[in-house]
């Protein structure tokens, strides 16, 4: 593989190469057009999106007579409209912009201009540099002055009619003072500011981790929440909401820079136009300038690269549009690009720092995730101190070490990367990180299970890291049903320390007298003070729960609903259960190979309960628990004449499924089990019964054939 295409000099390809290539990049290039512009959802980085569309270019250049039908240079940009919206065509198509990174390349584009113009080196071409915002470019058509529609870019002929949507933004003018031209399209980009799109990231990822907790504990569960991942997703995320109500609440912004289709000429410059465009009531952007000439687009470049850090919004770039409109309307466009504009991209925003500390953070399903703590760096504009560094195997893999100098970068994204370490600046003394095998939240071991990348912490009921989503679990409904003691109610009580653990819910009414200085929850009479009574009323019907729901709301893991049902049926009483589990600490042991034979259970899960069990807090806030309810025995078959049997199937049955034995025996009351123990009490041999057979012989233990089986089940 050391020569794929991909990675070879566009010089060294032959043509039936480039052929595929071309092909390779134009299906990428869609891919990720469909992804940015559609689903709000980019799946690479700008400078990677960058580096594909020049090497197509390249090969494209190289290779003039494999140009595809399909070539991303011909492709408009954008994706088609998404479905949920009306379609709105724009009266002139909205295209993109060609990119330059450096000195050399942007003069290259100007002398391009020269060329095509026949314009004399004497001649002076003026250009308008704007930042170039990462947002979302919109389309607003206005009528006799009126605005009247208002659309996205889509594939650039096409988009969607947000209308409804743009009206609630504040910076739109409704109405153009006169004079105005009686139709025009005026174009310009809807972004975030880069401390709303923080708030907005914390509150998303807030009510992401609320419904999280919902769903964990099996509670019903609105739409998903998005996460934005940069401003521009956020902007376009909240533009195209199907609820105007939800685009108003978006603290979205709005800056005018290009027209579109106009009933009359408004201007014979660029700059003169944005100047109407203010006298209309939009904002343009203030650092918008007229170089005098196009040697100043270098140190205005470095003006606005200077400046990029302390803007309140992001720029990826500077936009050079020559001033006169007349020769614009000459240069026209090339593609999907315009002759007379060109977009000058920044480097993506990196800086390096010191690696004070990796710190383990408990999440609040008890995953240990490493964070590095950093020297704090401004990148971009943005002061630095923490990234995360995602796993155990992050780490080893990157080899990052405290003391290490690492490079950080951010593409526009809230969290920035470490990208690597700077090897140079290693300090001699510096030693690979060791990941902890305990919880820094509460010192219980941490695990991982094999085949996973994510440690856990095992101290599940007393973690404080994970208490309030043990709480929850704890007290839902179909763990212990406690109604009233949902989500919010459970984080006001942690949050006020009256409970902790489940056994504090059942102490809760040593505190009433707290509870009714909150507000809400105080009145003496009414609704408020209901709210109390009501409340406790709750949780003391519930010092009975099935054994069942009680193991389930114990959130050990892997124990879910099915698995709390398959123990609760086994083992019969908490007492029993509780015995055997610390019986079951010893590998080996009866009572081990007595859980993991439990149909339905197995080796991995009997594992989980061990590690529970193996960690003394959590045993003593299970019996601090048991002191205040009382699980109720399993439910077995009312005294049937399998209740309480354990019951062992081998072999096999020639009338009956396995299946079907197990659970008619389940019914009567009897619990299956995998491997026979003098505890068993009957076990059922089939046709070719093995070592399970002889064993029962050995231990002296009470078998059926088959048809002695189905009489005794009153299966006939
Ligand atoms: S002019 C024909 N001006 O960049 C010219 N675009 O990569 C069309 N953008 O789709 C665009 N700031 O979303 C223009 N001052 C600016 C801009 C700007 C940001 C965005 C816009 C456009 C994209 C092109």
């Amino acid at each position: 593989m050391s020569d794929r295409t991909e990675s070879r000099p566009v010089e060294s390809l032959n043509e039936e190469e480039a052929r595929a290539e071309l092909a390779r990049l134009a299906g990428q290039i869609a891919e990720a057009d469909l992804a940015y512009h559609q689903q709000d959802a980019p799946i690479m980085s700008d400078a990677a999106y960058d580096a594909l569309r020049r090497r197509n270019t390249a090969i494209e250049e190289r290779f003039p007579a494999l140009k595809r039908e399909d070539s991303p240079n011909e492709a408009p940009p954008g994706a088609p409209p998404a479905a949920g919206f009306s379609k709105s065509r724009h009266g002139t198509p909205m295209l993109s912009l060609d990119n330059v990174f450096g000195p050399e390349e942007f003069a290259e584009f100007a002398a391009r201009i020269r060329r095509f113009l026949g314009l004399s080196a004497e001649e002076v071409l003026r250009f308008v540099g704007e930042p170039k915002i990462d947002g979302l470019s919109v389309n607003l058509l206005y009528e006799d002055g009126r605005f009247v529609r208002g659309a996205t870019r889509g594939d650039g002929m096409v988009g969607e009619d947000i209308t409804r949507n743009l009206e609630t933004l504040d910076e739109l003018p409704r109405q153009l003072p006169a004079p105005h031209p009686a139709r025009i399209e005026i174009r310009g980009e809807v972004f975030m500011t880069k401390p709303d799109f923080l708030a907005f990231h914390a509150e998303q990822t807030r009510l992401h981790e609320e419904r999280e907790a919902r769903r964990a504990a099996g509670e019903p569960v609105g739409p998903a929440i998005r996460i934005p991942v940069n401003p521009r997703n956020a902007a376009a995320g909240s533009l195209r909401q199907l609820d105007p109500a939800v685009t108003a609440s978006r603290p979205l912004r709005l800056f005018a820079y290009a027209q579109g289709e106009s009933s009359e000429p408004v201007a014979e410059t660029h700059s003169e136009y944005l100047k109407r465009l203010e006298g209309w009531g939009f904002r343009v952007n203030p650092l918008s300038r007229l170089l005098p000439d196009e040697h100043a687009a270098g140190a205005f470049q470095a003006e606005l690269a200077e400046k990029r850090a302390g803007l309140a919004y992001d720029i990826d770039g500077v936009v050079y549009k020559l001033d006169r409109l007349d020769w614009q309307s000459r240069l026209g466009f090339v593609g999907r690009a315009p002759r007379w504009a060109i977009a000058w991209k920044f480097p993506a925003e990196q800086a390096t720092t010191t690696l004070l500390d990796i710190q383990i953070q408990v999440g609040r399903t008890g995953a240990l995730t490493p964070r590095a703590v950093m020297q704090p760096v401004n990148v971009g504009g943005v002061m630095v101190q923490h990234a995360t560094l995602h796993n155990e195997d992050e780490i080893a893999r990157k080899d990052v070490r405290i003391g290490d100098t690492v490079i950080l970068q951010r593409a526009g994204d809230v969290i920035p990367q470490i990208t690597g370490i700077v090897p140079e600046k290693r300090p001699a003394d510096s030693r690979p990180f060791v990941f902890p095998d305990t919880c820094p939240a509460c010192g219980s071991h941490a695990v991982r299970p094999p085949g996973e990348v994510i440690k856990r912490c095992t101290g599940g009921l007393i973690c404080p890291a994970q208490q309030v989503e043990r709480l929850i679990h704890f007290a839902s409904r179909n763990a212990m049903d406690i109604e009233g003691l949902g989500i919010e109610n459970i984080e006001l009580l942690h949050r006020e320390g009256l409970v902790n653990t489940p056994a504090g819910i059942f102490r809760l009414k040593g505190h009433t007298e707290r509870m009714r200085g909150w507000e809400g929850w105080g009145g003496r009479s009414g609704k408020d003070s209901r709210k109390i009574t009501n409340l406790l009323a709750a949780i003391e019907a519930r010092r009975e729960p099935s054994l069942e729901r009680f193991l389930f709301g114990l959130g050990i893991r892997r124990i879910g609903a099915q698995n709390a049902r398959l123990l609760a049926r086994h083992y019969g009483t908490v007492e029993h259960w509780r015995q055997a589990m610390l019986d079951a600490r010893i590998l080996g042991s009866e009572a081990r190979e007595d859980l993991g034979g439990i149909q339905g259970i197995g080796p991995a899960i009997a594992q989980e309960l061990v590690e529970f069990f193996s960690e003394p807090r959590n045993l003593e806030a299970l019996d601090d628990l048991l002191r205040e309810v009382h699980p109720q025995p399993a439910e077995t078959v009312a005294e049937g004449a399998l209740s309480g049997k354990s019951i062992v199937f081998t072999g096999s049955l020639e009338t009956m499924t396995r299946q079907e034995a197990e659970a008619r025996a389940e019914s009567l009351g009897a619990k299956v089990v995998k491997s026979v123990s003098k505890k068993t009490d009957l076990v059922v041999i089939g046709a070719d019964a093995g070592s399970k057979a002889k064993k029962a012989a050995e231990l002296g233990l009470r078998t059926l054939t088959e048809a002695e089986w189905r009489e005794l089940a009153g299966m006939g």
